[in-house]
């Protein structure tokens, strides 16, 4: 693993879910600058993180990642960092409270900026029959309905770089004095080529990202020969998959060894988001596949991710069904012998109506803000790792 094999194996490989840039060469122009911005995590980082990952990975230790579906660029503010590092140290001090487990902490910040889309247009609702670029994050475009909001501009990314400077610095002053295991970790989705991989940097230990502490691969570019997945591998830092109803045990069994071929505890985390309908025919297969196949991975239920509806126009998730599929995340890997390792969620600290109880009818969507998924609001993300403990 090393920076030269990194960035041969990335060159020539299919990379799905680019936005569609106008103009390549002012893309290459941003990638060129960002290679020559320090890293924004460090090494050391990184290896801490690995360390509490092993402890998650052999069952001594919990995991709750969480954050924005889509941070946004104007709450790159210490204010507003805060609010986001502490809801999600309370979340972990729940679990350690009530498991009595050491609990890491990875945030869906510093760094979560840029999108996939289902499709790379978007009809305007209002039934105009306007068509636009689908907003794929603050790193590429903007959300307003309107074209030079919508057009892809490449210089995005290096404010993407800068925020997410400023919220880790943020984070930063948030845990010093703290133990490693009671940091908050960045992570985001390892999306957009020309952002990471100038950020893909040699180390002491081999090459690593420097975007991130933890980066995963989403569920529609995780193919085993894409660009997404040779990047994962090339780098050194603990990464994650998303797995949803399309990835079968054989998928699921080689990218655990193509990824983690030296086998480390820590290093891959599967996070499953097969949606309450499918998830117990799904799920059990995949996980006796990789316990008796694969190799070695930290196993996190991502409730969010397979229960996406629309209701009344607007996209929201409903409560039971992602307690419903935490439940049955928890029994299939009980009964592999697995460790349920946690939750991946999305939440914000404001008090948003995003996500809606069955029990509300008709549901009230009084305050709706997320540019991306409906996220869970303080008292829902609360709820949600309650429920989580119940089953353990
Ligand atoms: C996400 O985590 O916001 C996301 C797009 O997830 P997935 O790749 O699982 O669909
Ligand atoms: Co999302």
């Amino acid at each position: 693993m090393h920076a030269t094999t990194t960035l041969a194996s990335l060159t020539g490989r299919t990379a799905v879910q680019q936005p569609y840039w106008p103009d390549p060469e002012a893309v290459e122009a941003v990638e060129r600058e960002l290679a020559r911005l320090p890293v924004l995590t460090t090494e050391e980082e990184t290896a801490d993180l690995m360390a509490g990952m092993d402890l998650v990975a052999r069952g001594s230790a919990l995991l709750v990642q969480g954050g924005d579906c889509a941070e946004r660029f104007d709450e790159a503010v210490p204010a507003l960092v805060r609010q986001k590092a502490d809801t999600l140290q309370g979340l972990a001090a729940a679990v350690r409270a009530g498991t009595g487990l050491p609990t890491v902490a990875i945030g869906r910040i510093a760094g979560q900026y840029g999108k996939p889309r289902s499709s790379p247009f978007e009809t305007e609702d209002s039934g105009s029959g306007r068509r636009m670029p689908s907003y794929c994050g603050d790193a590429v475009n903007e959300p307003q309905f309107e074209p030079a909001a919508r057009t892809p501009d490449p210089r995005r990314l290096l404010t993407a770089y800068t925020c997410s400077r400023l919220v880790l610095e943020e984070l930063r002053r948030s845990w010093s004095g703290r133990p490693a295991l009671e940091r908050i970790y960045t992570s985001h989705e390892l999306l957009l080529l020309p952002y990471e991989r100038p950020l893909v940097r040699s180390g002491a230990h081999g090459a690593y990202s420097g975007s991130a502490h933890f980066g995963w691969i989403g569920e529609r570019t995780r193919r085993e020969d894409g660009a997404h997945i040779a990047l994962a591998r090339a780098v050194r830092n603990p990464v994650g998959v998303k797995l949803g109803p399309s990835a079968s045990p054989e998928d699921a069994v080689a990218l655990s060894r193509s990824l983690n071929p030296e086998g480390l505890p820590g290093r891959l985390t599967f996070i499953v988001r097969f949606g309450a309908k499918e998830v117990n025919r799904l799920l059990p297969p995949l996980v006796r596949a990789v316990a008796r196949h694969g190799a070695p991975v930290v196993w996190l239920c991502d409730p969010m991710h397979g229960n996406g509806l629309k209701l009344h126009g607007q996209k929201t998730r409903l409560l039971e069904p992602m307690r419903a599929e935490t439940a049955s995340f928890v029994r299939a890997l009980r009964a592999y012998g697995q460790w349920p390792a946690g939750l991946h969620l999305e939440l914000t600290p404001d008090p948003v109506t995003e996500c809606v109880s069955e029990r509300d009818d008709p549901p009230r969507f009084t305050d709706y803000r997320s540019t991306c998924d409906p996220r869970l609001n303080p008292g829902q993300s609360a709820e949600m790792v309650a429920h989580f403990l119940s089953l353990l």
